[in-house]
């Protein structure tokens, strides 16, 4: 299942050592402004090799449109875009070739198919987070057309919790830090896990703004249940809160309800979303990544024949994938948006009328 989305779906190919990694976005509305220069710039947030808070391992990340767009607008047919590998460095690997990394997919993905690309984590690498990057801003473009914004950044890293949420600031920092006051210590925490040949784990808060009533598809395919699939999906995700999440759980339904008055909800313990469907307010969501899996202290683990042995790892690896698994999240979030646009279209007759009568 390599494919996301129903209306708006995006199906992604390649592997972290391949020649390319690339994606087909199918159902794209004709007529969207294809921002060449904007989709490019959501691959720079993501892309690896920027500094020293991330994987050392250099890709440009340069988004080749092949089809589905002219003279600058999406056609409605399917936009294919491709991304050349250029920086791989496969001999890192040999050593691992026939041993499960601890905390890594080797294990899974070698009892499942019996064969594995083990060169740089093959399919299960997040390389593959890059084409879900470039999809996810063709979704962000369609979205730009009825005023919905999506903005991300780093919350929490190893235990170090931001007070304050600043949207504006998380884009100058290195580390997209969303509370300066406390980026310096989440800095050094993740510098000295690096130097202790360790890693550590982050939290992500995506918030989306100016979301119309209405987004969600009650039962089955509920608007907080399909980005929880959504984040979920994302590699080394582990948890993830929608408004007051886990602590709805420990609060009273008085402490626990949005009020409502003429001008809205008073406050907003749902993160924006009743009976899985958008009420209109912000939908704030906090996604958990863990640690890197990839560290260099040694471990134990078993080869492929179960003999028990050490793992020793050498090559680059992100210190804290939160950091670049953020973009990726904010990307997730809005490939779920734009697929609930387009399938609440068919809610209402009014809307079909609007178009055929
Ligand atoms: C943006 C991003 C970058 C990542 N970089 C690395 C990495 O450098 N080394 C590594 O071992 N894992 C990395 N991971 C995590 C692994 O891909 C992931 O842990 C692995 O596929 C196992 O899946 P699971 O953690 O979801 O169970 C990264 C994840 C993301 C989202």
């Amino acid at each position: 299942m390599n494919s996301f989305g129903h209306r708006f779906k995006f199906t992604s190919f390649g592997e972290s050592h391949g020649k390319a990694i690339g994606c087909v976005i199918d159902g794209v509305p004709a007529g969207i402004k294809i921002d060449e220069n904007f989709i490019q710039e959501q691959m720079n947030k993501r892309k690896p090799g920027k500094n020293k808070y991330a994987t050392s391992r250099k890709e440009d990340d340069i988004v080749e449109i092949l089809s589905g767009t002219f003279e600058g607008l999406s056609t409605g047919t399917p936009i294919s875009i491709l991304i050349y590998n250029t920086n791989q460095k496969s001999r890192d690997y040999t050593n691992v070739k026939d041993l499960f990394r601890p905390g890594h997919a080797d294990f899974t993905y070698f009892h499942k198919y019996g064969i594995r690309d083990y060169r740089g984590g093959g399919r299960s690498s997040a390389r593959e987070t890059a084409t879900r990057v470039a999809s996810g801003a063709i979704a962000q473009l369609m979205l730009n057309e009825i005023g919905i914004s999506i903005k991300s950044g780093i919350c929490e890293i190893d235990g170090i919790k931001s007070k304050t949420l600043d949207f504006d600031y998380s884009l100058k920092s290195e580390i997209f830090a969303l509370d300066k006051s406390i980026e310096e210590e989440q800095k050094n925490a993740i510098l000295s896990a690096k130097n202790e040949h360790n890693s550590v784990g982050g939290v992500a808060f995506i918030k989306v703004k100016n979301c119309p009533v209405g987004l969600g598809e009650p039962m089955y395919f509920k608007l907080d249940a399909q980005i929880a699939n959504a984040m979920m999906s994302i590699n080394a995700v582990k948890a993830i809160e929608i408004g007051n999440g886990i602590q709805s759980s420990s609060l009273n339904a008085y402490e626990n309800n949005d009020q409502i008055d003429s001008k809205g909800f008073k406050s907003n313990a749902s993160g924006g979303i009743l009976g899985g469907i958008s009420n209109g307010d912000d939908i704030n969501i906090k996604v958990y990544f863990k640690a890197t899996p990839s560290i260099f202290i040694k471990q134990d683990t078993v080869d492929i024949y179960n003999n028990e042995t050490i793992c020793e790892l050498k090559g680059r690896h992100d210190p804290c994938v939160a950091i670049r698994g953020s973009i990726v999240a904010n990307a997730m979030v809005a490939l779920v948006l734009a697929d609930m646009l387009l399938l609440n279209m068919s809610s209402k007759i009014e809307n079909v009328k609007k178009v055929y009568k």
